[in-house]
């Protein structure tokens, strides 16, 4: 069996340090990687004075690390920079905060020769790669440039835009052929996939010679969508863990006789978080009954903090929030708690599971798992319900969950109220629904399906050339 190699950006193993309270992405790749053996690479999070490429490895809970130093100058112009401040709003239609900086874009370049000439030595000849994410997009044609003609395989976690969107983007041309120097590229949905091969067929006078072929820059490469999933085994196991427990008694201690509505996000302006507030101001405005029987909790940890357009959205929700609580708080209660702390994981499988109802209400995400784990955390007998924004990826899968669009307080207000209101039977059966492909759809077949696609599109090309 050939090895598999992946790469992301971040690199965060089961076991390791921070590892429980990773976000879903890292989580996906662990489990990827328990499965097959293989070797996870990317950046360590740290800076060096001067590149130097030595390479930090370990092996913990069965799962080898490479990782990487890069410099400050790569972590402003690549991360902060091409990554953060330009690819990251392009893609989540956030046109108006994208940077355009040509020193940007060559530290993008740098950074990702940087890693393909440290990975390359790394790889044997039967190794299977696998590239994950926007910070990515150049690797494979850095490494084919190193001689490497492994299989290689790319997966864009977050969305790709709309090509109207997407040619917003000086050098559109460039990152879309990089693209092609991967022998398979994945999507989460069929909605980027198709907006990917727009791109292609309308702007780089491509073909299809083939429902998951593209042709394209001299090049051809197979597409196709591949919709992420949680650990579903894990987050059971999570959700009976005693940490789990003892936060849901103590949520529910503090909700005795109120519904807690409960929202966990990266502050992150995709995220939705502002309209999200005001959908819930404009449910506490529009419902005096209801006041008193509700509070809102919004977990959100601080994220990519070096970037001015989080520091901004992060004031603005700090004022939002005192202005709900402000408005409506009473000496006795107050219908808001926002919380800026990062909790492990098995403390927020406990929160879902004491939630009524999940608000997870994203402009544009990718997939987002967070709304998969509220599901697999409900207790089946009385379970909560979520409410869905109906641009995540998440939503071609999770059709029985309350679709909102999440630019409008007032349909978020109006999925609250219903939501709140919504009888045991019919809960009952949105859920199992949406537990099934939770529990189906898991990132077992995830990975599974990606890999296998990646076996076969070797093969095919091998075929083709041979
Ligand atoms: O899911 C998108 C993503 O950018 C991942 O690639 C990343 O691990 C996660 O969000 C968290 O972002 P960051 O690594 O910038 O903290």
């Amino acid at each position: 069996m050939s090895r598999l190699i992946v790469v992301s950006n971040r690199v965060t193993p089961a076991g390791g340090a921070g590892e429980e309270t990773v976000g879903g992405l890292a989580m996906a790749l662990a489990a990827a990687l328990r499965q097959y053996s293989g070797l996870w690479f990317g950046w360590s999070g740290k800076t060096v004075p001067i590149f130097t490429g030595a390479l930090d490895l370990a092996t913990i809970s069965g799962v080898t690390t490479a990782v990487v130093d890069l410099e400050q100058i790569d972590l402003d112009e690549y991360y902060n920079g091409y990554a953060n401040k330009t690819l990251w709003p392009l893609f989540h239609y956030r046109t108006d905060l994208a940077a355009y900086d040509r020193a940007y874009g060559a530290g993008y370049q740098r950074a990702n020769r940087r890693f393909a000439e440290t990975l390359a030595p790394l790889i044997r000849s039967d190794d299977l790669i696998w590239v994950h994410d926007y910070h990515l997009i150049p690797l494979a044609r850095e490494l084919r440039a190193l001689g490497v003609a492994n299989r290689i395989g790319f997966f864009l976690h977050v969305p790709w835009p709309a090509h109207q969107v997407f040619t917003t983007l000086p050098d559109h041309r460039a990152l879309a052929a990089a693209m092609f120097d991967y022998d398979l590229v994945g999507f989460q949905t069929l909605e980027y996939q198709v907006a990917f091969e727009e791109y292609v067929l309308a702007e780089a006078n491509g073909s299809q010679p083939s429902p998951d072929r593209l042709k394209a820059f001299g090049r051809t490469v197979q597409v196709g969508s591949f919709p992420i999933g949680i650990d579903a085994a894990e987050f059971a196991h999570l959700v009976t863990s005693s940490r789990a427990r003892r936060i849901r008694d103590l949520m529910t201690a503090a909700t005795v006789f109120r519904s807690l509505i409960v929202g966990v996000d990266r502050l992150d302006y995709s995220k939705g978080l502002e309209e999200r507030f005001e959908g819930f101001e404009r449910f506490l405005a529009d419902n005096p009954d209801m006041r008193r029987e509700v509070l809102m909790l919004q977990i959100a940890p601080v994220s990519r903090e070096s970037v001015e357009a989080y520091q901004e959205i992060r004031g603005r929700l700090d004022a939002l929030s005192g202005r709900i609580n402000g408005e409506y708080a009473d000496v006795d209660w107050n219908p808001f708690r926002y919380v800026n702390k990062n909790y492990r994981r098995d403390e927020l499988a406990g929160v879902y599971g004491a939630a009524r109802v999940g608000l997870v209400t994203p402009l544009r995400d990718g997939m987002n798992l967070v709304a998969k784990e509220f599901v697999a955390a409900q207790n089946p007998e009385d379970p909560g319900v979520l409410i869905l924004s109906r641009f995540a990826g998440a939503a071609r899968q999770m059709g029985e969950a309350l679709l909102v669009n999440p630019n409008s307080p007032e349909e978020i207000a109006d999925a609250l109220k219903r939501a709140l209101a919504m009888d045991r039977p019919e809960r009952l059966h949105r859920w199992r629904a949406l537990f099934d492909g939770v529990a189906r759809n898991d990132v077992t077949a995830w990975h599974d399906a990606f890999v296998g696609a990646l076996e076969g599109a070797g093969e095919r090309a091998a075929a083709l050339t041979g």
